[in-house]
């Protein structure tokens, strides 16, 4: 049996976790192949505005005992953003240790892309995720004075630098594809970057059978939009890859359909699961989230813990689902986050009956 730790969190967050947990239900009900059982967790911004915190305190010592988290979104207008961030999402991804984000942008045929060149886009960002830019050490003095001053500073080790690096050289060659491709600053961010490009050259020797280019990230950002099909595995920093991650999400169709797994690969600790997007504070309330995303991170979630056919039945279903044009606004289409969360549930239903998993 499976336990899974649910966390909604704030707007859209809600919206769209309820469609993920329809499906997980269905599952359950319907393949005797998949034991799970999940509790939700109600923390977020309204539990920070009745609490004081985000989570309580023994939140993290709660989390563990569970094999996974899947995560909705978190942002509120009410919270500072620093906050919500900072008490919340970096606790668990820094003290769970999930120092790989995984970001799929693959590209699902009905969706329009804002890349028109009738090429597969299928590409992996993988993204150091415990350290690096997002090291929070630094700090900030003389606030509002003309000597005011800020000094954030970014922590590379070369043990951070090389898991992740072979993190993504294994992702590559388990699942076929022939390139990785590092994002570098080093000749101009010259002690970090160094460290990164080193380690990554070091590591890339030991795959000889995958391609490696190390490219700069200005050169790289560009590339992505000019031929995103080139593109097999990307493997970056912490704010590199934040950056590449929604501009890899833009060009296979947005944030609406980009999910997002934080894994601790040892397994020491639950991997969570989330959508790339945030509380999408413009549309929460009006039914119209795009549910896909959350959706697609509750089949990272159940690939993770072994699942792999209904991961992959759940991807195929959100693939007829939106060449079927049932698609939110946000992909051209008029229909509800319920809506679309319903075919793509009756899409599981139908090959779950039909013996076809
Ligand atoms: P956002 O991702 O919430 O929204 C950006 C734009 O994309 C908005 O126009 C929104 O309507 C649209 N969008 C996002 N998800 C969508 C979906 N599923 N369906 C349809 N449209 C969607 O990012 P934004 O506006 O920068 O931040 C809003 C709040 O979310 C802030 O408080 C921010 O701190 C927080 N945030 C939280 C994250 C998390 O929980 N991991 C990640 C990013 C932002
Ligand atoms: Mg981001």
């Amino acid at each position: 049996m499976h336990r899974i730790a649910v966390i909604p969190g704030d707007g859209i967050g809600l919206e769209v976790v309820r469609e993920a947990l329809a499906t997980l239900e269905l599952f359950v009900n319907n393949d005797t192949d998949l034991t799970m059982e999940w509790d939700v967790f109600d923390w977020g911004s309204e539990y920070y505005l009745e609490h004081g915190k985000m989570m309580p305190e023994n939140s993290l010592e709660v989390l563990k005992s569970f094999d996974a988290i899947l995560f909705g979104a978190i942002g509120d207008a009410r919270v500072p953003d620093d906050v919500t961030i900072w008490e919340l999402i970096m606790p668990i991804r820094k003290e769970f240790q999930q120092y790989i984000n995984y970001r799929p942008a693959k590209h699902l045929k009905g969706i329009q892309s804002p890349i028109q060149n009738n090429k597969d886009i299928d590409f992996v960002i993988i993204r150091e995720n415990a350290e690096g830019e997002y090291s929070n050490m630094g700090g900030h003095l003389y606030k509002n004075t003309k000597q005011e001053v800020a000094v954030q500073n970014t922590v590379m080790t070369r043990e951070g630098c090389e898991k992740v690096a072979r993190y993504a050289f294994n992702y590559a060659r388990e699942n076929n594809y022939k390139l990785v491709t590092s994002a570098t600053k080093s000749n101009a961010i010259v002690h970090t970057m160094k460290l990164w490009d080193h380690c990554l050259m070091n590591v890339s020797e030991s795959y000889p059978d995958v391609a490696f280019h190390s490219v700069y990230i200005d050169a790289l950002a560009a590339s992505m939009v000019q031929h995103p099909e080139k593109f097999g595995v990307v493997v970056a920093s912490n704010l590199f890859g934040d950056i590449l991650s929604d501009l890899g999400s833009a060009v296979v169709g947005g944030l609406g359909v980009s999910p997002s797994a934080n894994i601790n690969p040892e397994g020491a600790y639950p991997s969570m699961f989330e959508p790339v997007h945030g509380s999408a504070p413009d549309i929460a309330g009006k039914g119209i989230a795009n549910p896909i995303a959350q959706i697609w991170s509750l089949a990272l979630l159940f690939d993770h813990l072994g699942y792999s056919k209904q991961a992959g039945l759940i991807l195929s279903s959100i693939e007829s689902t939106v060449r079927d044009q049932v698609v939110t606004p946000d992909l051209g289409g008029n229909n509800s986050t319920e809506e679309v969360g319903n075919a793509i549930r009756g899409r599981v239903a139908a090959a779950l009956q039909g013996g076809k998993i």
